[in-house]
């Protein structure tokens, strides 16, 4: 279920350059399009499997999370360097704890200008944004722009794009590149312009709690029931209209919202085709099957495909063994070429999920901190 790779060919050329030692796993990176011979000319040496790469290393650079038992051979206090998903997850952080590795979450990275290159949320979600209204054109059985032909006038596509954070401007300008006429929603007022700008109309209830539903991190706050009825009651009238509909909505730490009830898809024209990009945190969509194509009874496809950025694996590598390096390269002393973590670091600090045996991460168990809100450390 995982096609990406953590390591690029030129990551590993950085990496052996920085005086590292590159391990990778032979055939790591067949899916990404990366061949063993690539990363070994770069520098890399090839062993047979994950439990060969990982024994004896001090830093393990993986997609997901490993389990705990893969990290068996790893040096003690080595770190691991992961997209760790660690929301709902804390058992399987215990376990790690364990190991007395150093877990660090890519995806807990704030989001401040020097760690702009490290970012993983933005480099995977804008593929699935693009990715989204290409599975979405695929599934459409009509045409996506206006045709005039001799034939007959097709007419564009109308796309509606939930959430307009980082997947959600790319689906809007993907769909805009495809010649659909787009508008979009979101719960932050920022997100206004930012809709406007790539030529999308914006549609939203924009009372009192918009104007205040951004957290100081430029997330989405959870919405209160009554500001989720006024907008589902906006959105309906307008879904019906829609050919393609792209959901992306999310809330660090939270489940998705539940934006498009079972009557808003049964209110859709048969043919229209809605793609859930939250469909791995429950779901922005009623009726989306992780990993499945549904088609309802009234002939609306609802996709639910699971790891979208995985579906465009090489690109996603690429940019995601940036972001690694990006935040690798912090954690080492160029001088002495060795391994140097700032502790007191802020990327550090809001990234490290275990450390010397125990769960550390102020919201997963580790001390307290000021607020157990997810929120609170996404806003960092
Ligand atoms: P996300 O993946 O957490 O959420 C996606 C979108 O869903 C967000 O725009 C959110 O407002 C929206 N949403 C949540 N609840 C909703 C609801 N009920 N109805 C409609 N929409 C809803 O967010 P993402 O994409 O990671 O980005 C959030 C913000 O962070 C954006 O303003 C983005 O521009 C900013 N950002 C800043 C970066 C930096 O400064 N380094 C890097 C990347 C993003």
């Amino acid at each position: 279920s995982e096609p990406r790779v953590g390591a690029s060919v030129e990551t590993v050329r950085r990496v052996v350059g920085l005086g590292g030692e590159v391990v990778v796993a032979s055939g790591a990176g067949l899916r990404s399009g990366i061949l063993d011979g690539e990363y070994a000319a770069a520098g890399g040496v090839i062993v047979a499997d994950n439990a060969a790469a990982v024994a004896g290393a001090d830093v393990v650079l993986a997609v997901r999370r490993p389990a705990a038992a893969e990290l068996s051979g790893v040096k003690p206090g080595a770190l691991v360097i992961a997209i760790a998903d660690p929301y709902g997850n804390e058992a399987a952080l215990g376990e790690i704890a364990q190991t007395g590795v150093s877990l660090f979450a890519m995806e807990l990275m704030p989001r401040i200008t020097r760690a702009q290159v490290m970012d993983v949320l933005s480099s995977q979600a804008n593929l699935a944004g693009y990715r989204a209204v290409i599975d979405a054109a695929e599934v459409f059985g009509r045409a996506v722009p206006m045709m005039m032909t001799a034939a007959g006038t097709v007419p564009a596509a109308r796309v509606f794009v939930m959430g307009a954070g980082v997947a959600g401007l790319q689906a809007i300008a993907t769909a805009r590149r495809l010649g659909a006429v787009v508008s979009a929603t979101d719960v932050r007022p920022a997100a206004k312009e930012q809709v406007e700008s790539l030529g999308a109309k914006f549609i939203a209830v924009e009372d009192e709690e918009f104007k205040q539903a951004e957290t100081a991190g430029g997330y989405a706050k959870a919405m209160s029931a009554e500001y989720q009825a006024k907008q589902a009651a906006l959105v309906a009238a307008h879904i019906a209209k829609q050919d393609m509909v792209i959901t992306t909505a999310l809330i660090p730490g939270r489940p998705a919202p539940k934006l498009v009830s079972a009557e808003m898809v049964a209110a859709m024209k048969p043919g229209s085709v809605i793609v859930d990009l939250a469909v791995e945190r429950g779901g922005n969509v009623e009726g989306a099957v992780p990993g499945e194509v549904v088609t309802t009874a009234n002939g609306v496809s609802i996709v639910g495909y699971l790891n979208v950025p995985g579906r465009l694996a090489a690109t996603a590598s690429q940019l995601y063994a940036k972001n690694l390096y990006a935040f690798l390269e912090t954690l080492i002393d160029k001088g002495s070429k060795s391994l140097a973590v700032k502790w007191d670091d802020e990327l550090v600090k809001a990234t490290l999920l275990t450390r010397d045996g125990a769960v550390v991460h102020p919201n997963f168990g580790g001390a307290k901190a000021a607020g157990d809100k997810p929120e609170a450390a996404s806003a960092a």
